[in-house]
């Protein structure tokens, strides 16, 4: 497509944040100054598009803010957004501010709005993968999924000592939405004892015969890790299921939650979000829109969002196998 003559981008995080989301908006900020580029601020995602919470950002904005954990233009989840109504105000307002193309961090509610939003107004548009779950395609790492790991196993790692001290089985819980990312990576980095995830099913009976035999091998500490999508229920759910087979043992659950959103992001994921940030500047003004941007072996790669929020993106067998290697 012949590229279009782009003087004013606005940036938005939207759907839940991920550590790196600052660092992505400072590099797309950064990279549309040296473009010499306005940049604008859509604040709280698509619900401020609407409600017009846009302000024109200078580099004092965007100072300090690559270490910070969160998204300092905030983010929502907008339910009037999804109708045509909301999003022709939402299109309104970036015409009033003059804003031609726009870069929107977030996971794939996000990213099918700025696809709808190419589609029935064609401004260009460009998707960040940003979310803790690693749930898109084209891209091998999502922003903020190293940090959340990262995160994950800190956490694991000192519920494994007061695990051993006592003898104690846990389940821990860990976010994902309906994929397994997480749970496998933060599985296999803390040594768990088994990793339930929704991508493959595990019967109760099976795992409560592996606890029998790490049993058998004198384990001081047993830790499950339990994706929060499973389709046998969350942690505590299957501990009850567990606690009707292994009434002898003390059975303890830990929900880790929202802390895996938080935190400074890892050096992995600051350099994930300088890199795609300036891919999306660069992109718009090569007149690639409707993508998403991504890093597959290290190298920048611009996917269709259509194709990028396709439910697809598979576990890698190979963790699978290594994890029961491991845990035997
Ligand atoms: O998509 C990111 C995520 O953190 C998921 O892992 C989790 O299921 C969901 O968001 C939680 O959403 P909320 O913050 O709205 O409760």
């Amino acid at each position: 497509m012949e590229p279009k003559t782009i003087k004013k981008i606005g940036v938005l995080t939207s759907g839940g944040d991920s550590p790196g989301m600052n660092a992505a908006i400072r590099a797309a900020v950064r990279a549309g100054f040296y473009y010499n580029l306005e940049m604008y601020g859509i604040y709280r995602g698509y619900e401020g598009m609407i409600q017009n919470d846009i302000k024109k950002l200078d580099s004092k904005n965007i100072t300090h803010v690559l270490e910070r954990g969160g998204t300092f233009l905030k983010s929502a989840r907008s339910a009037e957004f999804r109708t045509p109504e909301g999003r022709q105000k939402a299109y309104d307002n970036l015409k009033s501010h003059g804003i031609d193309a726009l870069v929107v961090i977030g996971g794939d509610g996000s990213l099918t709005g700025a696809h709808l939003f190419y589609k029935e107004f064609g401004v260009p548009a460009i998707g960040l993968p940003g979310t803790i779950d690693n749930d898109l395609s084209g891209t091998d790492s999502t922003i903020g999924f190293d940090t959340a790991c990262n995160t994950a196993i800190e956490a694991i790692d000192k519920i494994r000592d007061t695990a051993t001290s006592h003898d104690r089985l846990f389940f821990v819980e860990v976010m994902g939405r309906d994929a397994g990312f997480i749970a496998i990576n933060a599985g296999i980095g803390s040594a768990a004892a088994a990793i339930l995830i929704p991508e493959k099913k595990m019967p109760i009976e099976e795992l409560v015969d592996k606890l029998k035999v790490r049993s058998k091998a004198k384990k001081s500490s047993n830790i499950v890790i339990v994706a929060e999508g499973g389709k046998s229920g969350g942690a505590a759910e299957i501990a009850e299921k567990v606690k009707k087979f292994l009434p002898t043992y003390d059975i303890k659950v830990t929900i880790l939650g929202h802390l895996q959103r938080g935190g400074a992001p890892s050096s992995y994921d600051r350099l994930l979000s300088s890199k795609l940030g300036v891919a999306a500047i660069e992109g718009l003004i090569q007149g690639k829109y409707d993508v998403m941007a991504g890093l597959i072996n290290h190298k920048v790669v611009y996917t269709p969002i259509k194709r990028a929020i396709v439910d697809d993106k598979t576990l890698d067998e190979d963790d699978f196998r290594v994890a029961k290697i491991l845990s035997t």
